[in-house]
């Protein structure tokens, strides 16, 4: 047997005998609570689409504006963009919608478009509708003392 054959060998056998054991035996805490991995936890319980709110305040600069209405039905592929039918630069008036924001009719190098570049089309990838969940495990994030407000800037 070779020097590291014997290290792995080492490695193997303490893990064997100290770790392992000492992990099953432990009551690990995770998302699931303190259910053991071969138990089958509670279901959890169903949470909901927000529906229509008033627009959600931006928190960080740069922030893409979070959706404050159902979208999940709302189909994006190559021959539609149901968000565009209301946010489009030619129809966002007449439905009262935010307009697209100018930024998205510019490809990577900065180059301005006629229409919104192939880069934000598939509008979800960056605005996502809300449920009424909350936050699985705490966190000490604080919003950006400049933001606070639902206007671009922020
Ligand atoms: C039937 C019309 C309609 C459709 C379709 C629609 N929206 Fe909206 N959307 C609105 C309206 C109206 C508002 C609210 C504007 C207001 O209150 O000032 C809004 C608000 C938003 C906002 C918040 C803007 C802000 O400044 O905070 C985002 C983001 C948004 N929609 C994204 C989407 C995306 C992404 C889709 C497609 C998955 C979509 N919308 C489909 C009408 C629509
Ligand atoms: C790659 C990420 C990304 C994609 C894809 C994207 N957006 Fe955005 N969007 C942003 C960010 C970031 C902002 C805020 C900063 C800015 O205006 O560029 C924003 C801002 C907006 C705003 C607010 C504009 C304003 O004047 O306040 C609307 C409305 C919007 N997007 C709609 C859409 C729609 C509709 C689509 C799909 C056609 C889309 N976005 C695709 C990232 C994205």
């Amino acid at each position: 047997m070779n020097g590291k054959r014997i290290i792995v060998v080492t490695l193997a056998l303490s893990f064997a005998t100290c770790g392992g054991p000492l992990l099953a035996q432990e009551n690990l805490q995770s998302l699931r609570g303190t259910t053991p991995i071969e138990s089958t936890s509670a279901t959890p319980e169903q949470k909901h689409w927000q529906g229509k709110t008033d627009l959600i305040i931006r928190e960080f600069i740069d922030q893409p504006p979070l959706i404050p209405h159902k979208s999940q039905s709302q189909k994006i592929n190559l021959l539609t963009n149901k968000c565009l039918t209301c946010h489009g630069a030619d129809t966002y008036q007449k439905k009262k919608a935010t307009k697209v924001s100018d930024t998205h009719f510019k490809d990577r190098d900065g180059k301005q478009l006629n229409g919104v570049s192939a880069s934000r089309y598939f509008c979800t990838q960056c605005h996502v509708e809300q449920r009424d969940a909350a936050p699985l495990v705490a966190n000490a994030f604080k919003p950006d003392p400049a933001c606070g407000q639902s206007k671009p800037g922020c």
